[in-house]
């Protein structure tokens, strides 16, 4: 009934996937009987983890005054303000349902405020599934994309600060946006340099060409996004996941200039719906969720991931293995892999199944407050004893 027996593509993993059952904290149960320590957490969304108690609650309370309405609420002003907090210098939000949906919307309006078409992004990077959001992914990505979307969407390697000046100033007049995300788990989980970031920062201002900072992922990294750890100034950001609390969600967060091209109130402004963005029950769990992790969870998650990457790198290093990431986000890769082949990924997510660990299927791992250093030092031991086993069997991959 589902293509391929999938709902989504990116559960794939080789072979067919077993089917989650239930999950409570930092665990969740299968259809084939086993209990495994969730890391996956909805490709980093659960940063809670599995229904957390004070989540529910607030999701049972939006969703028992009716799921969702056709005028507005007020959940979304509460999850915006939250957002505007941390993020101090951008000034307004817009929900989206997704990720996706949320890089498709700032990208028009870079667009239609600039009047310029061109849109530079990193090589490998992932965005979403969006027709321009594919590009970076290469030709494998691209079947079904119109060669017009494709020609605008100039892809440069990342941290190459002379291909990304190059490309913007061969035609500055041509460029709408560039779009980074500071720690490409498609590129291998490579963290942006703050020289590159500094460079895509300086050619926009000058420029004129809007800076998008995708933090689909990333916006858990620091209390203001892992942007405030590198002390970027995004135009527009594009966030999700984390902070709608295990619930659809996406926002676009910008500078008010640029979102007044979504200003209903304003003639021409640029359509932006969806008939769920900004629903009561994502706002109601996403403003818990927030609430619940203040600096304090971040750091401590984020030193808890740092401590397991450092005991799994002295492990795995000389079976020609790495563990790359930033705090509480780790991925494992053979060392100096700049893109893992697929079966590899897909034997490593088996082998760390094996042995009770769940990951995402390319095996990015993240953490969730239930968890303590003991879990994390589990964790460690079966993401070791995993990579070993595959390393074992080739050695690089
Ligand atoms: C950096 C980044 N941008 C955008 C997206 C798309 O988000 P969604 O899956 O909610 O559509 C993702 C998803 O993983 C992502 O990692």
């Amino acid at each position: 009934m589902l293509p391929g027996g999938y709902g989504r593509s990116t559960y794939y993993t080789g072979q067919p996937s077993p089917y989650a059952v239930r999950g409570e904290g930092y665990k969740v149960w299968d259809d084939r009987g086993h209990e495994l320590i969730d890391a996956n957490n909805n490709f980093t969304s659960l940063i809670h983890g599995n229904a957390h108690p004070a989540i529910t609650e607030a999701a049972f309370t939006a969703l028992s005054s009716g799921a969702s309405w056709g005028i507005p609420n007020l959940y979304e002003w509460e999850l915006a303000e939250l957002l505007l907090g941390r993020l101090p210098h951008l000034d307004q939000v817009r929900f989206t349902n997704s990720g996706t949906e949320a890089v498709m919307s700032a990208i028009r309006i870079a667009r239609a405020s600039t009047g310029r078409e061109r849109v530079v992004v990193t090589k490998g990077g992932y965005h979403g599934t969006s027709d321009v959001a594919l590009v970076p992914g290469g030709p494998s990505y691209t079947r079904g994309v119109p060669r017009g979307v494709i020609e605008d969407v100039t892809p440069v390697p990342l941290n190459d600060s002379t291909a990304l000046r190059r490309a913007i100033e061969s035609e500055p007049d041509a460029y709408a946006a560039i779009i980074l995300d500071l720690l490409p788990n498609r590129a291998g989980l490579l963290r942006i340099t703050e020289e590159f970031v500094q460079t895509a920062r300086d050619l926009a201002t000058k420029h004129g060409v809007v800076l998008i900072i995708d933090e689909v992922i990333s916006i858990r990294l620091g209390l203001n996004g892992f942007s405030g750890e590198y002390g970027v100034e995004a135009d527009l950001l594009t966030t999700g996941k984390t902070i709608g609390g295990g619930f659809a969600v996406g926002a676009v967060v910008g500078l008010e200039a640029l979102m007044a091209e979504v200003d209903p109130t304003r003639t021409g402004s640029l359509p932006h719906g969806g008939t769920f963005s900004g629903n009561p029950v994502s706002m109601a769990a996403g403003a818990v969720a927030l609430r619940l992790y203040p600096e304090t969870e971040i750091q401590r998650l984020n030193e808890l991931g740092d401590g397991a990457r450092r005991s799994v790198n002295d492990r795995v290093a000389s079976a020609g293995w790495e563990i790359r990431g930033s705090g509480s986000l780790l991925r494992a890769v053979p060392s100096g892999a700049e893109k893992v082949a697929e079966d590899v990924q897909h034997r490593l997510w088996w082998e760390s199944y094996k042995r009770g660990l769940l990951g995402s299927p390319a095996n990015l791992l993240s953490l969730s407050t239930p968890m303590d250093a003991a879990v994390v030092d589990d964790i460690a031991d079966r993401l070791a004893d995993a990579v070993l086993a595959v390393a074992h069997d080739a050695p690089r991959g």
